[in-house]
């Protein structure tokens, strides 16, 4: 069964996060705890999206446009409880609606769609007004504990300061997560009360009051209490990014993916990876990064919305906004920025740089470079310690060098400057100007022997002494 409407709970302060940013834009798995909410609650297919904010409501009514632009900020204010919240979100979003209303809070993000589907299920086969997603937990304090009468029905929610001491006693808590029947939802809640512990009106005093008219009320059970757990500080924050990793590991893992060390392996919710992909330890995949078969990436690599080809070898690299193609290695300790794509089978080995370049099928950068703005083409050699100078202090202009063409180490290449196919560059050359297919460039100062230089300057040193013996020999020699 579809909702009608999905109202997501977001206006709180999150004082105990301590933070400028508000609380449900904190993020893990690479997703806002209120991009969680949103994600699990469209999963249901709704008719709409209501989100109540808040604290921080510009930047949360950004960050909604950001990530969903069709849900509907509502704007609580001042924030006077959940009952008060839903009630607002009801009358400026969805005056007219009539089916199920579910509401979640944007802070429990381990919350997953098949577990509102069951609420929905469950909550449409039992005919009730209202249902209650429920959990057992070891520890209760703070939460609203579910009162159930000697038949074993729910007959009302009582908040944990309200509580007696008997009550407090129950080990089954309200999630703050529920099914409504939307009319009888809003009649019920034009009836609430301020007369308890925080003088605020309680979404859950609803219960007792469509129950009172004669309405069925219900709880399910949530199957893993982490799923409803809500994140206050950062410690929960951590504790929950953990768990979150732990499932995704797993699915990838059940997918056909090798993950070595799960614990520092860290996958983002909208990660892909292909079966039989290899994580090496220390590996963080962030973003949108999609990974083809046979690859192996890791250890301590980071990639963020990079697309990684079958077969590629990505060891100890740093990536963002980068397309690495099958079969092409990297690493290790290698810094790739965006922008840049690196064809079939080529390479950037250890201690290089490549921002905003496209490297050709089979071509190398094996070694100490940095490639800025250039287009390489195929089968092109970068010696080591080859340097794009793409910025002149006020532009970046860009490099070329052709196909199969051989750039010396330690070479210059001033931008803007080409090279072309199948020429050659001397090692340590300063080249400005363009070289022409086939040539040869050399840009750098002849070679001049100072002879006896060290004999005469440094007398009596150890080179002078090997010097003199060298020389020696060679005239023995006769040569
Ligand atoms: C609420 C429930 C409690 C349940 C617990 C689960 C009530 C009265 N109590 O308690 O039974 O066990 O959640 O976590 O509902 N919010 C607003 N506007 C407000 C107040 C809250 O949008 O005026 C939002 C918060 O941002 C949060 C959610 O509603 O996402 C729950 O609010 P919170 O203050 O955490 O509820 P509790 O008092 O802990
Ligand atoms: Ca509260």
């Amino acid at each position: 069964m579809k909702p009608a409407a999905v109202i997501v709970l977001a206006a709180g302060e999150g004082t105990r996060m301590k933070s400028s940013t508000p609380k449900v834009m904190h993020t893990l798995g690479g997703r806002s705890l209120v991009g969680h909410a949103l994600a699990a609650a469209r999963g249901t297919d709704p008719e709409r999206v209501i989100v109540v904010v808040g604290s921080g409501r510009e930047l949360v009514t950004a960050h909604l446009g950001e990530i969903d632009a069709a849900a509907v900020p509502v704007v609580q204010e001042p924030r006077n409880g959940t009952g008060h919240a839903v009630r607002i979100a009801l009358t400026e979003a969805a005056p007219d609606v009539t089916g199920t209303v579910l509401v979640v809070c944007g802070d429990v993000p381990l919350l997953r769609t098949e577990t509102l589907q069951a609420l929905l299920d469950h909550h449409a086969a039992e005919g009730n007004a209202a249902t209650v997603l429920t959990a057992i937990v070891p520890d209760p304090t703070g939460y609203g504990r579910m009162v159930r009468d000697d038949s074993g029905a729910v007959t009302a929610i009582v908040e944990h300061r309200d509580a007696t001491d008997a009550q407090r006693a129950i080990a089954e808590i309200n999630s703050g997560i529920y099914a409504f029947d939307g009319a009888l939802l809003r009649d019920a809640l034009g009836r609430l009360r301020t007369d308890n512990s925080q003088g605020e009106e309680y979404l859950t005093d609803t219960l007792e009051i469509l129950r009172t008219d004669g309405h069925r009320v219900g709880a399910l059970p949530a199957e893993d209490f982490n799923e409803i757990h809500g994140i206050n500080d950062r410690v929960q924050l951590a504790h929950l990014r953990r768990l979150l990793n732990d499932r995704v590991c797993e699915h990838w893992m059940r997918a056909g993916v090798t993950i070595v060390d799960p614990a520092t392996t860290w996958i983002d919710v909208e990660v892909t990876l292909a079966p039989d992909v290899t994580l090496a330890p220390n590996t963080q995949l962030h973003g949108r990064t999609r990974i083809a078969a046979g690859a192996v990436v890791g250890p301590n690599t980071t990639l963020t919305d990079v697309e990684v080809g079958e077969d590629a070898k990505v060891l100890a690299t740093h990536a963002t906004d980068v397309e690495i193609g099958p079969g092409v290695s990297t690493g290790p300790f290698t810094f790739l920025r965006p922008g840049t794509t690196l064809a079939a089978r080529s390479k950037v080995g250890a201690f290089c740089e490549v921002k905003n370049s496209n490297l050709g099928i089979g071509s190398k950068i094996p070694h100490l470079s940095y490639v800025g703005d250039g287009d390489i083409g195929d089968g092109t050699n970068i010696g080591a310690a080859t340097i794009f100078v793409n910025y002149d202090g006020q532009t970046k202009s860009r490099t070329k060098v052709g196909d199969h063409a051989f750039v010396g180490c330690d070479t210059m290449l001033v931008a803007p400057v080409t090279v072309n196919d199948g020429a050659y560059v001397a090692a340590g050359s300063v080249i400005t100007s363009d070289v022409p297919p086939g040539a040869m460039a050399v840009a750098r100062g002849k070679q001049r022997n100072v002879e006896g230089w060290v004999e005469r300057k440094r007398p009596d040193s150890k080179s002078a002494k090997a010097a003199a013996a060298a020389r020696e020999a060679r005239e023995q020699n006769g040569s």
